[in-house]
C-alpha cells in the first residue's frame, strides 16, 4: 500500500506509519483484549507484546483459537529472506513464535527464502542466498526452538514438495489481481511473478504432509500480508483451510520513521552479528532522540518517549518490566532522566541480549541438520 508517504509492501516499508490505518486498508481484525487473554491462558503467562499491542491486528486468530479448543490441529508458519545478516527486526516475530509454539505445543514450519532473494535483489547470486539461509537459520535455532517441533525450509533445498503446492496457487491467480497486489509491472522479471505462489506454499504444506486439514497461523510483521490475502483467496478453491495471521508493528529504524531495514541503511540497522562497541557507535550516534536542544530546556521540558526510537526499542522488544518500562518513561518524560542515559540503557540491554544470543548461534551450528526439513 501506498499512501500520504507511508509505503507498505513486502518489499518496501517507509514513512511515518499508521497502523490503524492499515487495518482498514488491508481489511484486517484489531487484535482485541479478549483474544489477548484467550492465548495469555494458554501460556499461562502473559507476552509484553501481546499486552503492548506490539502484535496489533490480525485475520481469523479467533477461528483458529476455537478450533483449537475443539481440539483441531494447526501449525505455525513463519520466515526470513535471506539478503544479508539478520537484524534484530526480524527476530522480533520469532521472539513471539517461540512463545506461541511453547504455549500451544504445534510445530513450526519455518521458510528461508534463497529463491526469492536470489530473484529481487538483482546483486546475490543463488550460491550467495543459499548459504546465508544456512547462515540465518543459526538466529532462528539460537531463539531455542524445539527441534522436534521446528522445520526449516530452504527454499531450493526443498523445492520438490514445496513446487507442488505453488503450482495449484499460481494456476488460481491471474497477472492482474498479482500486478494490484504487489505492485509487478511490465519490468518485473517473470520469477518474481510466480514467486508469490512459493511464500504461499508453506501455508498449505502441514495439510499435505499430515493429510488432514492443518490450519496455520503467521506471526510476522504487516508488510507480509499482501500474500496471506491471495493464499485466503485460494485455500477453499484448493480444499485447504484458510490460513490465520497475527501481525506485528515494526521495529524502527534507528534514525526513524520506518522500519529498521538493511535498505534503511547499516548504520540505523544493529544485526546479530554487530560487536559491542558497533552497538554502542550506531546508537548513540544515530538513535533518533526525543530530547531537547539542551540540557538546561530537556530539565525544565522532558523528552518525548512517543518519538524517541531507544525507547520505542525498550518498549516494542528490550524491557519487558512493565513497571522498569514505566520508571523510564516518566523519568525521561519529566526531564530527569536525558538522553544519554536513555541510551545507555537500551545499549545495555542490546548487548546483553547478543552476547546470549551470539554465544547460542555458536551452539546452534551443530544442531542445524536437526531442524533442516528433508524432501
Ligand atoms: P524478511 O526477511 O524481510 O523478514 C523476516 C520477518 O521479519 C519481519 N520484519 C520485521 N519485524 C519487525 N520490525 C522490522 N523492522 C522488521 N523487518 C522485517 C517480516 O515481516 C518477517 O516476518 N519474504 C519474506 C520471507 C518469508 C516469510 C514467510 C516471512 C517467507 N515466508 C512467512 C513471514 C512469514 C521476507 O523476505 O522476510
Amino acid at each position: 500500500m501506498v499512501d500520504d508517504g507511508m509505503v507498505v509492501t513486502p518489499w518496501e516499508v517507509s514513512g511515518d506509519i499508521d497502523y490503524e490505518k492499515l487495518i482498514k486498508e488491508f481489511g484486517t481484525q484489531p487484535l482485541t483484549d479478549v483474544l489477548i487473554r484467550r492465548i495469555e491462558k494458554e501460556s499461562g503467562e502473559g507476552h509484553f507484546m501481546l499486552r503492548r499491542k506490539v502484535f496489533f491486528s490480525h485475520r481469523e486468530l479467533d477461528v483458529l483459537l476455537k478450533e483449537h479448543d475443539e481440539g483441531k490441529p494447526w501449525a505455525l508458519y513463519t520466515g526470513r529472506g535471506p539478503s544479508g545478516n539478520t537484524h534484530l527486526g526480524h527476530m522480533l516475530p520469532w521472539i513471539f513464535t517461540k512463545y506461541l509454539q511453547d504455549a500451544f505445543k504445534v510445530h513450526l514450519y519455518f521458510q528461508i527464502t534463497d529463491d526469492e532473494k536470489f530473484l529481487c535483489k538483482p546483486e546475490l547470486s543463488l550460491e550467495k542466498t543459499n548459504k546465508l539461509a544456512y547462515e540465518n537459520a543459526l538466529d532462528l535455532i539460537a531463539l531455542g526452538f524445539n527441534p522436534k517441533l521446528t522445520h526449516i525450509i530452504v527454499d531450493t533445498d526443498y523445492a520438490k514438495p514445496l513446487y507442488k503446492i505453488a503450482l495449484q496457487v499460481a494456476k488460481k491467480v491471474t497477472t492482474s489481481s498479482a500486478k494490484a497486489i504487489f505492485g509487478f509491472t511490465d519490468e518485473t522479471n517473470i520469477g518474481m511473478m510466480f514467486w508469490p505462489a512459493m511464500q504461499a506454499a508453506p501455508c498449505f504444506l502441514p495439510s499435505v504432509l499430515e493429510g488432514r486439514p492443518v490450519r496455520t497461523l503467521i506471526p510476522a510483521a504487516i508488510d507480509q500480508d499482501p500474500y496471506w490475502r491471495i493464499v485466503r483467496d485460494v485455500a477453499p478453491k484448493l480444499g485447504y483451510p484458510k490460513t490465520a495471521a497475527i501481525h506485528n508493528i515494526f521495529l524502527p529504524a534507528l534514525e526513524g520513521p520506518g522500519k529498521m531495514s538493511t535498505t534503511a541503511g547499516e548504520h540505523s540497522t544493529i544485526f546479530t552479528t554487530d560487536t559491542p562497541k558497533e552497538v554502542e557507535q550506531k546508537i548513540m550516534k544515530y538513535a533518533f532522540s526525543g530530547g531537547r536542544g539542551s540540557v538546561s530546556e530537556h530539565r525544565e521540558k522532558g523528552g518525548v518517549p512517543e518519538v524517541d526510537v531507544s525507547y520505542q526499542w525498550l518498549k516494542i522488544m528490550f524491557e519487558p518490566d512493565d513497571r522498569r518500562l514505566k520508571a523510564i518513561y516518566d523519568d525521561y518524560r519529566s526531564g530527569k532522566m536525558l538522553t544519554g542515559e536513555l541510551k545507555h540503557i537500551l545499549i545495555d540491554k542490546v548487548n546483553a541480549f547478543l552476547k546470549k544470543h551470539q554465544a547460542e548461534k555458536e551452539r546452534a551450528k551443530k544442531n542445524l541438520d536437526k531442524f533442516i526439513l528433508k524432501d
